[in-house]
């Protein structure tokens, strides 16, 4: 068995292209596009990729994306009152308002997501979206928690009834997808089991998976033994390794994906997976949060 590729950037390509049309039309309604604000702290030569992309993909689809950046060497203090300053602009509102991660050791991140909004909370990191996606009746999911289920939908593979098991329990991904997988509906009704550093023997636990979602941040770990033939298996890891004759090294996924694909059914590629779609659903949240804002949206139901 060779498995079939779950392809996020043609996937991305596709959720961009109806969000240029959707967000056109906002723009003629209220005669402004939607705006999304991106607080850069330091110089992470990652962090400021993934800022890049996001950015990029906002002007692709006609949403203006302005990037602040800050020095490492900032408050939480100074950090807390420049998201208050960027939320009460009444000339340009902020619709969206993204804290890129991580922070550095010295600044309280909690003190800092805390001070964006809740109805500006892209990231759907705020306790009250949190709370929200908890008791089934989400505003902001996660944008990598909802690419990933956007992705199983596409593919039309099935959740209901499915084991799936997530390796990691970040608040970021493996949290809120424990909780989309496990909700009533289209991409949920999973049975869904959150495996995480202090788990008991890992690879009997992944090997019962139907679906199976790597989101740890180690290169590479989930291995051809640990898969059951013909499950999905959706990588959310983006390491950069050293590679010999590539002086900047290249990324991998959490997954071996030379040793998987060949167990797997489906599986996602790194790049190239589920990377695009955190952006997609990036611009697609900053798009709900302007029209929530401006009354011309209903909350989603669940
Ligand atoms: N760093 C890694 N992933 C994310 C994300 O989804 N949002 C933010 N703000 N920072 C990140």
């Amino acid at each position: 068995m060779t498995a079939s590729i779950l392809d996020g950037r043609k996937l991305a390509g596709s959720i961009e292209e109806s969000l240029r049309a959707e967000v056109a039309t906002f723009a003629g309604v209220v005669g402004r596009a939607p705006r999304l604000v991106v607080v850069l702290v330091g110089e992470m030569a990652a962090s400021a990729s993934y800022v890049k992309s996001k950015a990029d993909a906002a002007a692709r689809v006609g949403i203006d994306a302005d990037v602040v950046r800050v020095t490492a060497g900032t408050t939480t203090q100074a950090l807390v009152k420049l998201i208050h300053e960027i939320a009460s602009e009444a000339d340009r509102p902020a619709d969206g308002i993204l804290v890129q991660l991580p922070l550095p050791n010295h600044i309280d991140t909690t003190a800092v997501l805390d001070a964006v909004p809740a109805d500006r909370d892209v990231d759907g990191f705020h306790p009250e979206n949190a709370g929200l996606l908890s008791q089934g009746r989400p505003r902001f999911i996660p944008c990598t928690a909802a690419g990933v289920q956007r992705m199983l939908l596409a593919a039309e593979i099935e959740t209901a009834g499915k084991h799936a098991v997530i390796i990691g329990r970040s608040d970021i991904v493996g949290k809120p997808l424990a909780l989309l997988l496990a909700s009533r509906g289209p991409g949920g009704d999973a049975t869904v089991t959150l495996c995480h550093s202090r788990s008991a023997n890992l690879p009997a636990l992944t090997r019962q998976a139907d679906i199976l979602v790597a989101a740890v941040g180690r290169p590479q770990m989930v291995t051809a033994e640990m898969v059951k033939p013909g499950a999905v298996v959706v990588d959310v890891g983006i390491n950069r390794i050293a590679s010999e004759g590539k002086p900047g090294g290249r990324l991998v996924g959490d997954v071996d994906f030379a040793a998987v694909a060949p167990v797997a059914g489906w599986i996602s590629p790194v790049p190239g997976g589920v990377g695009p779609l955190t952006v997609a659903m990036l611009l697609s949240n900053t798009l709900l949060a302007a029209e929530l804002r401006l009354g011309s949206r209903a909350p989603r139901q669940t």
